[in-house]
């Protein structure tokens, strides 16, 4: 009987509106991959199929993945997250939940790429002028992010440790109102993923001077720029991967009817097409499947766990 409610509950999803919810505010990379990936996925939940987001932000993006975590397991609540799944294990204590059991993987979505920028009065226009300006204003140089546990609070992290310097963080609940201050010189450099800095670059509203990937970006706006490799910092390299995420117990026809339309909108060429123009890529099949997707996040854990500890951080 069980088995049977299950199928007929399968059949009818959804039949009211799914929340996908950014453990980050409105406005940021986060929300933006989240916004676009919900247009792209009504088409192949049935025409009636509504999707909203929630911005459940704080504490690094561990507020709103203990929300989801602990949220009726029927596939109306939904949460796109990124590396910090990977993180957050090593970055913030007595974490409320676990990653690796706590959630059911739906799949990959994109890599994204992450840019160094600074206020517009910053005087320095390439890296090499900035690393001059660090190097007079040591003590005094605050860099914005999302939280302990973070995309730009890891990219942050490593780049201090690189460079040997430490910068005061000053934490937002995201990237999005972080940007408003870099825009706004209250603060005067932050890390953060093209998805965010790409048309703030574009629009000449913030200093751009290098890119965290092992090559060069082909973006128009930032093909410019060196990578943080090419500059000196040997071996620097942080891309941001996103997935998409449900609590633990959701029933599995419901999960297959959701990575399917994960699927169908990672093939769509307008999700594919406003990805590349904002840096980001879409990931190969192989990476949308569950099993692929839980694989990755347990090496993610592995890789990023001794390499954050290394660099002197540890739980928040
Ligand atoms: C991050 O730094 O983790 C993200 O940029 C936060 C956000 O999406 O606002």
């Amino acid at each position: 009987a069980v088995l049977a409610a299950t199928a007929a509950q399968a059949q009818n999803f959804p039949d009211k509106p799914i929340t996908i919810v950014v453990p980050f505010a409105a406005g940021g990379p986060t929300d933006r991959v989240a916004r676009d990936l919900a247009e792209a996925m009504r088409k192949p939940l049935g025409a009636n199929a509504t999707i909203v987001v929630d911005n459940a932000a704080g504490a690094g993006g561990s507020i709103g993945a203990n929300k989801v975590a602990h949220s009726a397991p029927d596939g109306y609540t939904l949460m796109v997250h990124h590396i910090g799944m990977a993180t957050m294990p090593t970055l913030v204590r007595n974490i409320p939940f676990k990653v690796e059991s706590d959630f059911e993987y739906l799949g990959m979505i994109n890599d994204v790429p992450m840019t160094l920028i600074g206020k517009p009065a910053l005087p320095a226009t390439s890296y090499k002028d900035l690393t001059g300006w660090i190097a007079q204003n040591k003590g005094k140089i605050n860099l914005g992010n999302a939280g302990v546990g973070s995309a730009s609070h890891l990219c942050g992290l490593l780049f201090q440790t690189a460079i040997k310097t430490d910068m005061t963080p000053v934490p937002y609940k995201g990237t999005g109102p972080a940007m408003t201050d870099l825009i706004g010189g209250q603060i005067d450099l932050m890390c953060d993923q093209t998805t965010n800095t790409t048309s703030q670059i574009e629009g000449k509203k913030v200093k751009a001077f290098a890119v965290t990937t092992n090559k060069r970006l082909t973006t128009p706006a930032l093909k410019d720029l060196p990578t943080l490799q090419e500059a000196g910092l040997k071996n620097f390299e942080v891309t941001i991967w996103h997935g998409l995420y449900a609590p633990k117990g959701t029933p599995a026809p419901v999960l297959h009817k959701l990575n399917e339309a994960l699927k169908a909108a990672l093939k769509d060429p307008e999700f594919i097409k406003k990805q590349e123009g904002l840096g980001a890529v879409v990931v190969a099949d192989k990476r949308v499947e569950p099993a692929e997707h839980k694989k990755f996040v347990a090496a993610e854990i592995a890789k990023w766990s001794p390499i954050i500890k290394a660099a002197g951080v540890y739980a928040d």
